[in-house]
This record gives C-alpha cells, sequence and structure tokens, in this order.
C-alpha cells in the first residue's frame, strides 16, 4: 500500500480511473444531488479500489452489465471522510456508484432565492478545492488522479446548469425538468469538478469566451470583463497556446467564498469584482494563468499548493505587467507583501504552515490556508527569474509546461526539473530557505517604484500630520488609494475616519478590495458612522478574504464585538459552510 497524499484514502497501488460518467439530480426541495458515477479504467482491473467520500449515502455498487460488487464504508474521520471500499472481481472496467449528497455537502452552497440577484429561484454552486470534491462524488479526491469526465445533469425547467467543462446539448424531458450534458475531453485532478445551477444566461466577449451571469448581472459582468481576450493572448505570449478550448467565466451570488476558482473552461468569481471600473479584473488574470499553472501542471497535493498558487500569483502580475505597465505590477506585489506580513502574523505560533513545501499529515487544508504560498511562492519564482534574466525564464517557463502538461507534480520533482535545466539556480536565490524555512528570506526580492514609495512614504507621515492632497485624492487610481489604506497605521482614531470618509468618500466604493479595508480600519477605530456599512457588507458578502479581516478587526472593542455576533448571528444561514467555519474561529480567538 502507498498513500501518496494525506487528503486521499487513494492507494497508488490500486488502479486508476480514467473517466468518470456521471449523472446527477438537482433536487433542491431536499437539498441534494441524487447521483451516479461510473469510474472507467480503460481496461480490465481487480482487487480492492479505495474512494474517497464524505457524508454520502451509498445506495448501490455494481459492474455495469455484470451485478453488484461487495464494497464497504469506513468509519468517518473528520478531515478525510470515509474510505469507500470497492471490491472487483477479475476483469472488470467499469464501477457504477448510485449514491445521494448529504444536504449540508461542504462542496455544495445551496441558496435560497432571497441569497441571488434575482430572487425569483434557487441556485446551486459547488467548490472543490481543496478537498470538497469526496462530498459531491465518490472518486479518488486527489489530484495525483487525473480524470476527463462526462456529465448529464438534471434541473428544474428555466434554470441552467453549467459546469468546468465543454457544453453538450440539452432538452427538456418533458416532465418539468431539463437535462444539460457536459464533456471535460481533457485529463483534470477532482478539486476541478465544479457545478452551478440557477437562472443564468451569458454574453458573448469573444470568439473563445463568454461571461455567465443572472439576468440582472449580465450586462455588468460584460462590461467588467471585456478585456478578457486581450489577457488570454498575453497569458499564451507566457505559457503558450490557450490549452482548454475555451475560457468561460461565470459571475455567482455574493455568498461565493472565494475571489475566484479556476475551473477549467468555467472559471467562478464573486461578484465583488464588479467595481463598476474594471479595477479588480486582476483575479481574472489570475484564474485565467491558472489554466497552464495549476490545470495543465498541477500540484500532486496540498502539501506541494505553493507550484499552484506561487506560480498563478507570478503569472498574474506578469499580464498585470504587460497591459498596465510597471507602477501597476509594483502596486500589485505590494498588496501582496501587506497580505504576506498578516499571514505570517497569523501563524507565528505555526511556522511550520510558512514554510512553502508544507507537511500537512491530519492537517486540514483548509486549515493551512493563507497568502504564503501565494506571495511567498511568488517571490520564489521572481527570484528565479532574476537570477537567470527574463529571456531565460521565459523559455524555461515552455520547457516547463511541455514537462508536465496534464500531469501532476511534487516540490521535489520542481527542483529535480530546474536543476536540470537551470543549473545552480535553486542554491543562488536560497531556494532552500523559501521552500523548508519558516518566515520570508532576508534576499527575497524587493519591488519598489516611485509611484509606490511616495504612496509609502505618505502613509507612514500619517502620525506625523501628512495628508494627501485635493490634487492627489483626486488623481489616485483605485489600486494607489489601495496601497495608500493598507500602507497606514492600523490603530487610527475616529477623526482620521472622519477625515478619511469624508475626504475620499469611502462609505459608497464599488470596489470591494478599499471598500473592506476601509472598514476594517473604521472597525479598528471603533468608529460608529461605519456600522451599519460594516452590517451590510457582512451579510451579504461571504467572501472569506473579507471576512476574516474585518470580523478580525471588530475584536478590539466590546462595543464592536456585540456587533460582530450580532452581525453573525443573521449572516451565518446565508454564509457558505466554509466562511462560517472561519469566522466561528474568528469569533472564538475574541478576549471574552
Ligand atoms: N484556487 C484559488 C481559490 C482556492 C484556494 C479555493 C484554495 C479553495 C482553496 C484561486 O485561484 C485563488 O487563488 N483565488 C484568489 C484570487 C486572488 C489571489 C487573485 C481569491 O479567491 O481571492
Ligand atoms: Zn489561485
Amino acid at each position: 500500500m502507498h498513500r501518496p497524499d494525506p487528503h486521499s484514502h487513494y492507494d497508488a497501488a490500486q488502479p486508476k480511473a480514467r473517466r468518470l460518467r456521471l449523472k446527477l439530480e438537482v433536487d433542491f426541495a431536499a437539498k441534494r444531488i441524487a447521483g451516479e458515477v461510473v469510474l472507467e479504467f480503460g481496461g480490465p482491473v481487480s482487487g480492492p479500489l479505495d474512494l474517497d467520500t464524505k457524508g454520502l449515502e451509498i445506495l448501490a455498487v455494481d459492474a455495469p452489465g455484470k451485478g453488484s460488487l461487495p464494497w464497504e464504508l469506513g468509519e468517518a474521520d473528520p478531515i478525510l471522510g470515509s474510505r469507500l471500499r470497492v471490491t472487483a472481481p477479475a476483469g472488470t472496467q467499469e464501477v457504477a456508484i448510485r449514491y445521494r449528497t448529504a444536504p449540508d455537502a461542504m462542496a455544495l452552497q445551496w441558496l435560497d432565492p432571497q441569497q441571488t440577484e434575482g430572487k425569483v429561484a434557487p441556485y446551486l454552486f459547488s467548490q472543490c478545492q481543496q478537498i470538497h470534491a469526496r462530498t459531491m462524488v465518490p472518486c479518488q479526491d486527489t489530484p495525483i488522479a487525473r480524470v476527463s469526465y462526462q456529465a448529464e445533469v438534471t434541473v428544474p425547467e428555466g434554470l441552467t446548469a453549467v459546469m468546468s467543462a465543454g457544453p453538450d446539448g440539452d432538452e427538456a424531458t418533458g416532465d418539468g425538468r431539463h437535462v444539460f450534458r457536459f464533456t471535460m475531453p481533457q485529463p483534470i485532478p477532482s478539486y476541478l469538478l465544479a457545478l452551478a445551477v440557477g437562472r443564468l444566461e451569458s454574453r458573448d466577449l469573444s470568439p473563445r469566451s463568454r461571461v455567465w451571469a443572472e439576468p440582472e448581472t449580465v450586462e455588468a459582468a460584460a462590461w467588467e470583463f471585456a478585456g478578457v481576450e486581450e489577457m488570454i493572448v498575453k497569458a499564451e505570449g507566457l505559457f503558450g497556446p490557450y490549452p482548454w478550448d475555451r475560457y468561460d467565466m461565470l459571475v455567482l451570488p455574493p455568498s461565493f467564498p472565494y475571489g475566484g476558482m479556476e475551473n477549467p473552461r468555467m472559471t467562478f468569481l464573486t461578484p465583488t469584482l464588479l467595481a463598476g471600473d474594471r479595477s479588480l479584473v486582476d483575479v481574472v488574470a489570475h484564474e485565467l494563468a491558472h489554466s497552464w499553472t495549476g490545470n495543465l501542471v498541477t500540484n500532486a497535493s496540498m502539501e506541494h499548493f505553493w507550484l499552484n498558487e506561487g506560480f498563478t500569483v507570478w503569472a498574474e502580475r506578469k499580464i498585470l505587467r504587460t497591459l498596465h505597465g510597471d507602477d501597476a505590477a509594483a502596486l500589485g506585489w505590494a498588496t501582496g507583501q501587506k497580505a504576506l506580513e498578516d499571514s505570517l502574523e497569523r501563524f507565528k505560533k505555526e511556522p511550520h504552515l510558512t514554510v512553502l513545501r508544507m507537511h500537512l499529515e491530519g492537517i486540514d487544508p483548509d486549515d493551512a490556508f493563507s497568502s504564503i504560498p501565494y506571495e511567498k511562492g511568488a517571490r520564489l519564482v521572481a527570484a528565479l527569474e532574476r537570477e537567470v534574466g527574463e529571456a531565460r525564464f521565459q523559455r524555461f517557463l515552455r520547457e516547463y509546461m511541455d514537462a508536465f502538461r496534464f500531469t501532476s507534480i511534487t516540490t521535489e520533482q520542481f527542483c529535480a526539473f530546474v536543476g536540470e535545466k537551470l543549473p545552480g539556480a535553486l542554491a543562488a536565490v536560497n531556494a532552500t530557505a523559501y521552500l523548508g524555512e519558516p518566515g520570508m528570506p532576508a534576499t527575497a526580492p524587493q519591488f519598489h517604484s516611485a509611484q509606490l514609495d511616495g504612496l509609502t512614504a505618505l502613509a507612514e507621515g500619517w502620525g506625523g500630520g501628512q495628508r494627501p492632497t485635493e490634487a492627489q485624492i483626486a488623481a489616485w487610481t483605485p489600486s494607489e488609494l489601495l496601497v495608500y489604506l493598507q500602507k497606514l497605521p492600523r490603530q487610527l482614531t475616529q477623526a482620521d475616519c472622519a477625515w478619511l470618509d469624508a475626504h475620499f468618500k469611502l462609505m459608497d466604493r464599488g470596489n470591494h478590495e478599499i471598500l473592506v479595508e476601509w472598514l476594517t480600519l473604521a472597525a479598528a477605530a471603533d468608529y460608529e458612522p461605519a456600522f451599519p456599512r460594516i452590517r451590510e457588507v457582512l451579510i451579504r458578502v461571504g467572501r472569506m478574504k473579507y471576512l476574516r479581516p474585518l470580523y478580525g478587526a471588530l475584536g478590539q472593542h466590546a462595543r464592536t464585538r456585540a456587533l460582530a455576533r450580532e452581525i453573525f448571528a443573521a449572516a451565518s444561514p446565508g454564509y457558505h459552510g466554509l466562511s462560517r467555519r472561519v469566522v466561528a474561529s474568528v469569533l472564538e480567538s475574541y478576549p471574552s
């Protein structure tokens, strides 16, 4: 027995499924999916097959045409779920499992009409990364085992289903339901399985890209993301031809717990990106870049998550630089630096979670999640690029993509490859300090621009009475304002808050990065005029990146703690399970 992924029951000594055939019936009344999955092995296999499940009710297991197979569900582990062991007789080519998902399946959020923009129809979306695919489909839920898939999804008539796959026709069933078919011909890791069902419309953005959203937001989404084709072209310049045929996007309801999720052929996005001024499209650049770094070349397990995210952040800023110039990229790195420092602070008592190559046996990957794999990882990539030069690094990237396309790799495989192609580079940048040691190496690359240094100096002068001029206030882009706010002292007075709000009109910002940075400062200052807006944002938005700092800042004063508890009580039924968990842990850390 050899279990290469600490977060999966997958046994590398057993056969791997090559392809999945899914039939999913979406039942909004019961908040369940009735599912059937056929695992195709691409040839005869036999013996025990260990699959991951969590909260699934297994109804039947058989070899199609050959009758039922013996199976046994192991004890439920709080992180891993239950191992489903199927015993396949010699010659088995396919295993079919009928099952039902649990109403509280972590991968699925079931929304009432009230929680959608249109308020007339329910909505369902999935989020399988890190290890939640097993709450939706019994499978080898590890990125080491890649599968292609086809799916048939039955939904109430009037609703539309989309998946991380190509559409393959749809038809009415004649009994008030509608079937949508999908095919994903390329092999993907299970965490990229994705489904959403709702009242959806789409707008074309280019011959290979369209955006989906509820009818109420689809025009705004099409405007906000109109530049996506230009980004695809830039990304192709970095990594080679786009490998997934189409790049479509879905704008979800506001409870979506992430900013974006790189589901192949259908990136999922938070509606908080609809700032009205295209100022948050770096998230699209990021999810798009995952089409190569993450989806094409994938981390072998969550212990190597930095290979996905570090490379992708680096690529996102590279795209940003070619589109908007050096200053814009420097501001991106500065925002990342702030996120990195916050995460290092959060994990100061858990230094093992600040190394890039993690050891996560017994640790829930959602608990290990932070900006460290993103920002420390991106700095390692940038250091390698600086070491060998932009042109050589560019060629290296192509070689890397060619060598590992459609595979899932470890940090050790990556290092061996760098050692071969860029001899001496790992040692020159002190890669072991990034990969194996906590905190940040002193030699990590720094990112500067005159503009960034000016903003930093101005913000650092706040306590000494320095303030931006009217001209600066009028001229700053959203990213400049964001960096300025991030560099201000964390503990402002109420008079400071009043000054900021009066001069920057912060309460009505459509850019949620700015809005939440401001509300976090206001919460920490116990600034009462901001309370109604804090409540509105926390009730509407479930993006964890915003919930953690905002609820965190509310922990500093007795009155804001009471506010936080009251808001959480009201908001929590509308939150995704993941968001609920994060906020509960923040509230538990409050002084009582
Ligand atoms: N793949 C991640 C989202 C994710 C990470 C989901 C871990 C589940 C577990 C996605 O690509 C991401 O990083 N999103 C960021 C965007 C940002 C870095 C531009 C987000 O959601 O904020
Ligand atoms: Zn990412």
